[in-house]
């Protein structure tokens, strides 16, 4: 083993303050502590262990490219076996990691998601549709709204109707208890394996009458002619084939659907409401994504073969993927002594690739802090230098559809609505669960249609 033994710098007060910190100021303080301890630095947070925030891109790329036997993420993401279920791709680690992500892979591949176009579009319509212009109104819930009516309708192929709406209902209810401060927490304290059957505790009350509704569900589909099932994740999971033969029991697949399910929501809709909060800002940006909505949809609303045509608008999500991220760094607990940037690294310590931190680099994005789309169209980056999804092994199954989604979403809306910020309105970085958004929700108003949807 090479370097000194010695972890890098790092607040030298408590955990528990470290941990607070963290929970009420998460960017301020990683940021703080990078002007403070330089790129490489440790962290201490109570319950979760010693931290390292790896912010090198190339530190960075060593450990998307480290043996998953060695770096654990699914170790890493345990306590979210509370929602996602323990046979979860995100919370395995090794073999069973690679069985199921193997499983789901090719429903989430890129082409799959055209199928989704018309829930995208359909969905980002009725919000287009709602907002009146009378008031300003928070883009975040909006964004939820469609988020999570999206991902039903991709998971289950649900249709419009009562079935629809209490599942919906359900399923922002136990949403509700996942982006509650003192979730993780709560997980700890009462994790899934000892209070699964709890009648006390809502979060489980909720989890279970979500599971039951699914299980109806699928003995609906399951009974069903394959040929006859709706066009949705489930109908690709249900026939998907590990390598031994078989297929996904009823559990696996409420843990694959779940994890889509709470993975896929509020990340993208919290993404969506960071974009709004960028783009809004900035009236060049807001008249370049329309010029190029008219040149090629020609005032219309964009089709299904237009969005590959926004190079623009394309731009500007990876651009607000980059500025502001919903997650603000991955984690890989090591099994083993792992070196990596010069520093021998002791098993148990997590190491932590920083999406922020990495995405705020002057050298990888010269003035780091202003929102320039250009720059993704002036260069390509690699996977380690543009990392808001993760990567190696582990990175996000959901990618394809959450850039897909957003494109589809804001599209549909600039081309429907002129919209403005709150004069003066600040958006400060809040943590919601373990995903970061907008502390006024990204307070909106429509100044005027821009075309008649109807
Ligand atoms: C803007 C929206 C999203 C963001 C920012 C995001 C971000 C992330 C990040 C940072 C990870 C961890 C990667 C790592 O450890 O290297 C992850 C994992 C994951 N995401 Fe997403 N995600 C988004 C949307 C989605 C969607 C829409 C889905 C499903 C349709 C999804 C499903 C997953 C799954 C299943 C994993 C676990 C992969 C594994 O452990 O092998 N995500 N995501």
């Amino acid at each position: 083993m090479t370097g000194p033994l010695k972890l890098p710098p790092g607040p030298a007060y408590g955990a528990t303050n470290q941990l607070l910190r963290y929970s009420f100021r998460p960017i301020e303080f990683l940021e703080e502590c990078a002007a403070r301890y330089g790129e490489t630095f440790t962290l201490r947070l109570a319950g979760f262990g010693t931290l390292v925030q790896l912010t090198r891109p190339d530190d960075i790329r060593d450990v998307f490219k480290g043996d998953s036997t060695i770096l654990h993420a699914g170790e890493g993401n345990a306590l979210l076996s509370s929602v996602v279920g323990a046979s979860s791709v995100l919370v395995l680690d090794e073999k069973p990691h690679v069985r199921q992500r193997k499983a789901m892979l090719p429903p989430l591949k890129g082409d799959r998601m055209r199928t989704f176009f018309d829930a995208m579009q359909g969905e980002a319509l009725t919000v287009a549709e709602q907002w009146s212009g009378a008031g300003f109104v928070r883009a975040d819930k909006a964004m939820q709204t469609i988020t999570l009516r999206v991902i039903l309708r991709a998971s289950l192929g649900l249709q419009p109707g009562p079935e629809f709406d209490q599942m919906q209902h359900t399923m922002a209810r136990l949403l509700m208890h996942v982006r509650h401060p003192l979730a993780l927490v709560m997980w700890n304290l009462f994790p899934l394996d000892r209070y699964e059957n709890s009648r006390v505790l809502p979060f489980y009350r909720m989890r279970r009458k979500f599971d039951s509704m699914l299980f109806e569900n699928f003995a609906r589909q399951r009974a069903m002619d394959p040929d006859d099932r709706p066009e949705c994740l489930l109908k690709d999971l249900m026939v998907a084939t590990y390598d031994d033969g078989s297929t996904m029991t009823d559990n696996e697949l409420r843990d694959a659907i779940v994890t889509v399910l709470a993975a896929g929501h509020d990340t993208t809709a919290l993404a969506l409401a960071w974009a709004f909060e960028l783009i809004l800002a900035q009236p060049d940006v807001v008249s370049r994504i329309e010029a190029e909505l008219d040149e090629v949809a020609g005032g219309a609303l964009p089709s299904i073969e237009q969005i590959p045509q926004l190079i623009y608008l394309d731009a500007v999500v990876r651009e607000s993927l980059r500025v502001r991220n919903v997650i603000p760094f991955i984690v890989r607990v090591l099994k083993e002594d792992f070196s990596v940037g010069g520093f021998a690294y002791p098993s148990n310590v997590v190491l932590c690739p920083s999406i922020h931190l990495l995405h705020m680099r002057e050298d990888l994005y010269p003035e780091p802090l202003r929102f320039r789309p250009d720059r993704f169209l002036e260069r390509k980056f690699a996977p380690h230098e543009w990392i808001p999804f993760g990567g190696g092994n582990r990175a996000c199954l959901g990618q394809a559809f959450a850039v897909y989604e957003m494109k589809v979403v804001l599209a549909t809306l600039f081309a429907s609505l002129r919209m403005e910020r709150k004069p003066g309105a600040v958006s400060r970085p809040v943590r919601r669960g373990i995903s970061i958004g907008p502390s006024d929700g990204a307070l909106l108003r429509v100044v005027e249609r821009r075309r008649n949807n109807s």
